[in-house]
């Protein structure tokens, strides 16, 4: 499990929200040979001693910073708070959306529940100039911590990709099997709507087979009807 980038600079990933998620990111990212950028909403000194203490070797930085040195930038942070991302920095950068709605945390938001458009379409069209894609956001934080397994150990588990851009979701694909996981292709940001809070594929940690299997189910289920509804579309 590495950038393959042994030869020059590591690659830098940008890390924004230093909870559960971002902590085990940032670990597996290092160990994974990038230089990891950690931001968190509280004083960096603050932050520095928990990230330190679980993936030693992370920097921690100012979020505008890291928004500006990354090569990628991870947002781990709950759903509502990237309103307040600094949208200049990430201008032009790949922007990795592992954020759900999770309404008993995030209060009630009906923008985040309308069908018609994914939770990672909202982020994307609050940071203009920004590539987002969405990964790491369906499995929980303590499989991400345990399961990172290097390519080819039969049955390593999968994480679910979805983006517009090829070069951007095959960018993001790279990283997902960096960090020690099978990448599976979910369509376009639109359909990262398979990947939210209420798909079968939320909160799976299962092998590549098993996640496809889940995505492609999605339109004869009941969310996935209720999403083909809303979109005016009929049934895929
Ligand atoms: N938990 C899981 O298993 C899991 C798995 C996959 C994806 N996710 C998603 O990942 C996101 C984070 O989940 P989590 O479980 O890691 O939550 P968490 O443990 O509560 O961590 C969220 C972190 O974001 C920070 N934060 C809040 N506002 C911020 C801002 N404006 N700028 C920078 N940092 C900010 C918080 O800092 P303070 O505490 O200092 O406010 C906190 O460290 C959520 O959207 C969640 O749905 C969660």
């Amino acid at each position: 499990m590495t950038n393959g980038r042994e030869d020059s600079a590591p690659e830098v990933l940008g890390i924004i929200g230093a909870g559960r998620v971002g902590r085990v990111l940032a670990r597996l990212a290092v160990a994974a040979g990038y230089r990891v950028l950690v931001a968190g909403s509280g004083r960096p000194a603050r932050i520095a001693a928990t990230i330190g203490a679980v993936a030693s070797g992370a920097e921690v930085a100012e979020t505008a910073v890291v928004a500006w040195e990354a090569d990628l930038v991870v947002l781990a942070l709950p759903l509502p708070a990237h309103r307040g991302l600094p949208a200049d920095e990430l201008r032009g950068k790949l922007v990795i959306d592992a954020m759900n709605y999770w309404w008993e945390a995030d209060g009630l938001r009906p923008e985040y529940a309308d069908l018609r458009t994914s939770t990672s379409e909202i982020v994307q069209r609050s940071l203009p100039g920004a590539r987002v894609v969405k990964a790491f956001n369906h499995m929980g934080y303590r499989d991400l911590d345990e399961e990172a397994r290097p390519a080819g150990t039969p049955g390593r588990k999968a994480i679910a990709v979805a983006g517009d851009d090829a070069e951007d979701v095959r960018t993001v694909m790279r990283l997902v099997d960096d960090l020690g996981f099978d990448p599976v292709y979910a369509g376009p940001l639109g359909e990262g709507i398979r990947l939210e809070p209420g798909a079968e594929a939320f909160g799976a940690d299962v092998d590549a087979t098993e996640l496809r299997a889940m995505l492609e189910r999605f339109p004869t289920s009941q969310r996935g009807i209720m999403v083909a509804r809303a979109r005016g579309r009929r049934r895929q």
